[in-house]
């Protein structure tokens, strides 16, 4: 029996889906848990020539074998869901799919609360995604106002539901000057319309997934967000508002530490972050690029990325130019809103706190093929706070306001296409200078190193098995 958590050991986006949808054949995985957050994670997977893009249907959408299961400590958006089956549907994949019926749903009331609250923090924003995560956990802990899925698909407690909840969040918009999105008749047509579509899915998860691991079955369980998104232990309160590290799983799943037997965090070959909060190691700042967009040409990215590399490599970019240039390689915009990601060099501190909070067995380093070309690299191995130097990372954001990164350098390795990496991948070996890179990440984080990604397939990935 193996019970394996999956998180993610930054700030969200390390391609935890890419690596869930490898890992899932390696490891025999028939069971894959979604544990929390909600349709602000965004994840892709490509398989072939299909892209797939999730926000809430678990990352094992691609094996039909697979039950894929949303826990409790999911915040469920019923309309995204309904058209992530679609596309799923449409791609001919099938939907095999477990709703927990205790899970809370997100209205359009949180959307707009969201909003709301935003443009109250003013220029003290949070930057969420919008998508109602945060009023839809409030509502969760101030315990009066959820309604679970449970709830939804019952149409006569639904009602008597809506009826406590809808006059309470009236009063709640009317503080922020706002009135309801929708009349009270209209949630209850959209209900039935979603009830309809959702119902065969929804039931019990939690005696589910404990008996399956008692079993002896495998089971995934996947985290969403990062480790320093975590309301309580991330860098608050730039935080989402759930908890995306390997205590969240069971929180969110209802199974209890002593039945997790490994945890495997993904960290990016460097570090990007949506949104805004401190970042010592940016290349660059949120302010200068807030309002860049993506270019929409392949061709494009290629020219702009190419010139930035000659520049790079000759000494002569600004941060901002390297920070631009990982954006660009990288794809680096959000999977939920498009806006561009702040980039910058992979920190070390930071991962081993996030390494001390979720007590890793494994690291998977994701987009080691994003730094090759540059002549060289670095590693952020402590800041320098106040004139002294630390190692320590504390999610303080206004102490990390004033980080100064300490870096290591490192020789970078050669400019290569998806077939140079064909042999190192059949081989389970790294080129050379990008051995020394992940090697110098596995003993400073103390994690022995289990693969690389290299690419955004299935199959670009070098399994190192450190
Ligand atoms: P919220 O989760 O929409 O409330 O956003 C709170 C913070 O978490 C913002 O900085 C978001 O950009 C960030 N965030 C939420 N979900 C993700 C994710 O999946 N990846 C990266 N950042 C995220």
């Amino acid at each position: 029996m193996t019970a394996t958590a999956v998180v993610d050991a930054q700030c969200g986006d390390t391609g935890k889906g890419k690596i869930i949808d490898y890992l899932i054949p390696i490891l025999c995985i028939k069971f894959n848990c979604r544990t929390g957050g909600g349709e602000n994670a965004g994840h892709t997977v490509v398989v072939e020539d299909e892209v797939i893009k999730f926000h809430l249907y678990p990352s094992g959408a691609m094996y039909p074998d697979v039950l894929n299961i949303i826990a409790p400590g999911v915040v469920v958006n019923p309309e995204r869901l309904i058209k992530e089956i679609d596309s799923l549907e449409k791609g001919k994949h099938k939907i095999n799919l477990l709703v927990s019926d205790n899970a809370d749903v997100v209205f359009s009331w949180h959307k707009a609360l969201d909003g709301a609250q935003e443009i109250r923090r003013g220029a003290k924003l949070i930057g969420t995604t919008k998508m109602g995560i945060g009023p839809a956990y409030m509502d969760t802990a101030g315990r009066t106002c959820t309604i679970t899925m449970g709830e939804l698909i019952d149409p006569d407690i639904f009602r008597e539901k809506l009826d406590i909840v809808y006059p309470l969040k009236e009063l709640e918009l009317k503080a922020y000057g706002i009135g309801m999105q929708e009349t009270k008749e209209e949630i209850l047509q959209k209900a039935s319309e979603w009830r309809a579509r959702l119902k065969n899915y929804v039931g019990d998860t939690v005696y589910k997934i404990n008996e399956l691991i008692r079993k002896g079955e495998n089971v995934l369980f996947e985290g969403a967000q990062g480790t320093l998104l975590d309301v309580r232990f991330g860098t608050r309160p730039y935080v989402t508002s759930s908890h995306p590290i390997a205590g969240g799983v069971c929180v969110g799943a209802g199974v209890s530490p002593k039945l997790i037997d490994s945890i495997i965090g993904v960290s990016k070959a460097y570090l990007t972050r949506v949104g805004e909060g401190p970042f010592p190691t940016e290349l660059g700042s949120y302010e200068e690029i807030k309002n860049e967009t993506q270019p929409e040409k392949e061709e494009e990215i290629e020219k702009v990325a190419k010139e930035l590399l000659i520049r790079i490599n000759n000494g002569k970019a600004s941060d901002l130019e390297i920070g631009r240039y990982l954006r660009l390689k990288g794809g680096e915009y959000g999977t939920t809103t498009g806006r561009p990601r702040r980039t910058g060099y992979v920190d070390i501190p930071m991962v081993k706190y996030s390494h001390l909070i979720n007590d890793f067995d494994k690291l998977a380093i994701t987009k080691l093929d994003i730094l090759s070309g540059l002549k060289e690299v670095k590693i952020c191995t402590a800041y320098i706070i106040d004139g002294k130097e630390t190692e320590r990372f504390r999610p303080n954001s206004r102490e990390l306001g004033k980080a100064e990164p300490v870096y290591e350098t490192f020789d970078g390795w050669p400019e290569m296409t998806s077939k140079d990496w064909v042999p190192y991948v059949e081989s389970g070996t790294l080129p050379y200078e990008a051995e020394l890179y992940v090697d110098r990440i596995e003993e400073l984080v103390d994690v022995p190193v289990l693969l690389a990604s290299v690419g955004q397939e299935r199959h670009q990935t070098v399994f190192l098995n450190h």
